[in-house]
């Protein structure tokens, strides 16, 4: 039985001009599959828009990734069906918390792991030796995501000592282009697409009401624009490079303030309009979605997931 009528199947005939640009890997796909489905009943239709989130055999970096949003997110990427995902960060051994996720990712059985990688992103030829090295034993790079990030105490704009505004410039800006080249760079010697996750802040692009974090803010700007600029750079080479902009979530590094004074929680959660700030795991579903071919015609953008923060 045929359900096309003639304007269908010409809508069909014209949409092969795109499919000649560009197709999904996971094709036919969408309205497309639908139509051809109309037209040869022994089609039987089923549900693509997971597989497309899907990471299967996949390899990646997470700088910062010992613990917090770069360790959830490490995770995430596991869960998502990467094959590895390799977690650079400070500390000579990883964390509890690390091993107890890496312990988990076996457990799990999908064929993924969780990898650690000593290293200093700020040291560009040790990060771009570590990717190396990984590239040479994995065979391949498709994800990086640059979480690597460090913020510092209330500190008066005016009297702003330069050392420590190099060194937050140098960990939360160096450190993010370093560890995106050496990503990209082995995304490029295998000639297969990727996808670059540039961890940024709302504080990129709003400051924070009556905190002084001049570096901080300045850095997380740096990173959006490099996101901008290496996308426009990488997207002939069909690397697509983002920024993720998270809002407050508690963490180690908010952990700092959060802790020690304890009214800040109600200050932060009333500056967004969901009245509360945000969990480590409510970056899973965004950071699955930027790394996978479901977001293929993302780049250069700033995805901003801060509870409303910024709208206000
Ligand atoms: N937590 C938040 O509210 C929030 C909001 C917006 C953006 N962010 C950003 O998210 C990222 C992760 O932050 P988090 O909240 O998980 O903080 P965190 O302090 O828990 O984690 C940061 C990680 O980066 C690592 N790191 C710091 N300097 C490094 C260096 N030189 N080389 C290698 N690793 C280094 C730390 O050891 C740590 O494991 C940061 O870039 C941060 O700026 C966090």
């Amino acid at each position: 039985m045929t359900f096309l009528t003639n304007a269908a199947y010409n809508c069909l005939k014209t949409s092969s001009v795109f499919i000649s640009q560009s197709t999904s890997p996971l094709a036919p796909i969408g309205v497309t599959a639908a139509l051809e489905a109309a037209n040869d009943s022994s089609i039987k239709p089923h549900p693509k828009i997971f597989d497309e989130f899907a990471l299967t055999d996949r390899v990646g970096i997470v700088s910062g990734g010992n613990r917090g949003l770069g360790l959830e997110m490490a995770l995430a990427l596991c869960e998502a069906g990467a094959r590895a995902v390799y977690c650079f960060d400070l500390p000579k051994k990883p964390s509890e918390e690390w091993k107890a996720t890496s312990e988990y990712v076996k457990r799990m059985e999908n064929g993924s792991r969780l990898e650690y990688v000593s290293l200093n992103v700020t040291d560009q030829k040790a990060v771009w030796e570590a990717a190396e090295n990984i590239g040479n034993r994995e065979k391949r790079m498709d994800v990086c995501v640059a979480a690597a990030g460090i913020l510092k105490t209330h500190t008066d704009c005016l009297q702003y000592p330069a050392e420590q505004f190099k060194e937050v410039m140098d960990v939360n800006t160096n450190g993010v282009l370093y560890t995106a080249q050496a990503a990209g760079q082995q995304m490029v010697r295998f000639g297969n697409s990727g996808s670059i996750i540039l961890i940024a802040s709302m504080s990129g692009s709003i400051t924070n009401r009556d905190h002084a974090w001049v570096s901080y803010n300045t850095s997380k700007s740096a990173v959006l624009q490099m996101a901008r600029s290496m996308a426009c750079e990488l997207g002939v080479k069909n690397i697509r490079v983002n920024s993720l902009s998270p809002g407050h979530i508690y963490t180690t590094m908010t952990a700092a303030y959060l802790d020690k004074q304890p009214h800040l929680l109600e200050k932060w959660s009333s500056l967004n309009p969901m009245g509360r700030i945000g969990r480590p795991d409510e970056l899973r579903g965004v950071v699955a979605w930027l790394a996978s071919d479901a977001s293929s015609f993302c780049t250069g953008s700033d995805i901003l997931v801060s509870g409303g923060h910024h709208s206000w």
